[in-house]
């Protein structure tokens, strides 16, 4: 049976992701920061709980430890990640590292973490959640942008020393997901000179705009897809919504597609004192 380990388990993409992996007959480790509150995935026969905080270092090499020792992984799933939204002058700078050492320095830990083993066995598969927001960008999520796009750009670089050893990297870039993520685990920060802004923001992000979201199932679905097929692609956008507008910027370019976003938001040269206000 092959193993799959995943970061942020507790809920949303992570928890259904576990659930998938364990119904196709892997065995699935689990992390998650408080395991002791976790009632369903106990449930199942071949998910094994472990605790993980990807914040920290001596954990994550003490439970990669013990998840090696369970069995030989095959696939590591970096999921665990949150939001954070408001412009930077409003960002305290705990905000701007917690996210840093969450989104960015936990991916990057867990997989050093688990190379020796992956390049030992001469196999091995590292999927990251990424977003879409790691392929484009919106107002007022720049740290979240830095965050997502950064580990595009170093799971791209990565590809090429990892193939010596013959070890994947692949990025999941989910567009909305109907989970926690846009309640308790999106920070908004607040400050007067971007109010109106944000409001704007915020509106395109509520009420009918998330009716589309897709299920964290679905995009589960592309996590397999991903650990299992033996394509070359590092990127797989996932959700229909995430699909499309990767595609229009491709199709635009990248600064067309800039421009577009900017009036979007009313944030042309002539009129962006109207959207501060
Ligand atoms: N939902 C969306 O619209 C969307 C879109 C694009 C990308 N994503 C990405 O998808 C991933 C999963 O998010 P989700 O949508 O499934 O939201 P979610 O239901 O809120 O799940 C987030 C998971 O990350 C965990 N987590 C947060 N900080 C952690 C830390 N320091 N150590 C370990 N685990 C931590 C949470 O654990 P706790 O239960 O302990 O808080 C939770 O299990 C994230 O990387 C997110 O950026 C989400």
């Amino acid at each position: 049976m092959p193993a799959i380990f995943i970061t942020g388990a507790s809920s949303g993409l992570g928890k259904a992701t576990a659930k998938l992996f364990a119904a196709r007959g892997w065995n699935v480790i689990a992390t998650m920061r408080h395991p002791e509150h976790e009632t369903e995935l106990t449930q199942l026969p071949n998910v094994h709980l472990l605790p993980l905080d990807v914040t920290d270092l001596a954990q994550i090499e003490t439970t990669v430890h013990r998840a090696i020792a369970l069995y030989p992984v095959d696939v590591v799933f970096n999921n665990a990640g949150y939001g954070l939204i408001g412009a930077l002058e409003a960002l305290s700078d705990e905000q701007i590292t917690h996210l840093v050492n969450t989104n960015l320095l936990g991916v990057i830990r867990v997989t050093k973490a688990f190379l020796p083993h992956l390049r030992e066995k001469r196999s091995g598969r590292i999927l990251n959640t990424t977003s879409i927001g790691g392929l484009i960008a919106f107002p007022l999520y720049s740290l979240y942008h830095a965050t997502k796009w950064a580990i595009e750009g170093w799971s791209e670089s990565l590809s090429f020393e990892l193939a010596l050893h013959n070890i994947t990297i692949k990025t999941i870039s989910p567009g909305g997901i109907a989970t926690d993520f846009t309640g308790r685990s999106l920070q908004v920060a607040q400050n007067e000179a971007y109010a109106g802004l944000l409001e704007k923001l915020m509106g395109t992000q509520s009420g009918d705009n998330t009716v589309h979201f897709a299920s964290p199932e679905a995009i589960a679905e592309v996590v397999y897809q991903a650990a299992t097929e033996e394509k070359d692609q590092l990127r797989y956008q996932a959700g229909s919504d995430a699909v499309a507008i990767y595609a229009q910027r491709l199709a635009v370019g990248p600064e067309a597609f800039r421009q577009g976003v900017a009036a979007q938001f009313g944030l042309t040269a002539d009129t962006s004192q109207s959207a501060a206000n």
